[in-house]
């Protein structure tokens, strides 16, 4: 089965890494137009790279959870299309053998004049000159407010190959990824949502599994694998 999966900060909270919108979540603490967007940037470059350098330390502490281990068993058994808005590396830690990540990576350095990209320092700082230009422009591989995320094509394409559709610990409030269940279901996909609560788009799904990541996303991957 051609299995197109989508997953948010839901599917690492219990790793350890704060989600955006819960209250104690990261957008309580901190202005995302300061810290989340390209005008930030160009303000105050210091209190961007300070914000994603304590992010890049928080994700290298984390540990993989159950439910990164259940996807990537996943494609053991079915041809899964691992598509995660999270700029974390913790799928490919636990075991996911590809995993496109459409908001960026805080393992990526990005120069913010000519586009070069890079393997990102743990402490990076806007004064790094970049390898290819020189020019000290240098901003974290993540996809703020107002940019487009990566890899779309690819994305829209496996959404409409897919048989089944799995959104994983996202509140559906981003789009395109918000979009993306309407989209499989459209093309003729089961759709279903494994979150700890309703998000904005849990119409959109044909099946709904309610609960913590760790518990939903195993038994959801073992019914499928047996
Ligand atoms: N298990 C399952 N789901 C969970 C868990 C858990 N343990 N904890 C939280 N959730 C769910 C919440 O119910 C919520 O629906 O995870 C979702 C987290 O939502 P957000 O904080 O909005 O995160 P996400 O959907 O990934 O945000 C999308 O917004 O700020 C931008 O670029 C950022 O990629 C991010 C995008």
């Amino acid at each position: 089965m051609r299995i197109t999966v989508l997953t948010g900060a839901g599917i690492s909270a219990e790793s350890g890494i704060r989600t955006f919108r819960a209250t104690d979540g990261l957008w309580e603490s901190h202005r995302i137009e300061d810290v989340a967007t390209p005008q930030g940037f160009q303000r105050d470059p210091a209190l961007v790279h300070r914000f994603y350098n304590q992010r890049r330390a928080d994700a290298a502490r984390a540990q993989p959870n159950l439910a990164h281990r259940a996807l990537a068993r996943l494609a053991e058994h079915h041809r899964v299309t691992l598509v995660t808005q999270n700029v974390d590396d913790l799928h490919e830690r636990g075991g996911s053998p590809e995993v496109i990540h459409m908001h960026g990576s805080l393992l990526g350095a990005l120069c913010a004049g000519c586009g070069h990209r890079w393997p990102a320092a743990l402490v990076m700082r806007a004064l790094d000159p970049c390898p290819s230009c020189g020019k000290p422009q240098t901003r974290p591989d993540i996809v703020w407010f107002g940019e487009i995320p990566y890899h779309m094509e690819r994305i829209w394409e496996a959404v409409e190959q897919a048989d089944l559709f799995a959104a994983i610990g996202t509140s559906g409030l981003v789009y395109p990824a918000a979009g993306l269940a309407q989209h499989a279901r459209r093309n003729g996909a089961e759709t279903v949502e494994l979150n700890l609560a309703a998000s904005a788009v849990s119409r959109d799904f044909t099946d709904r599994r309610t609960g913590p990541a760790t518990e939903v996303v195993p038994q959801w991957v073992a019914a499928l694998c047996n």
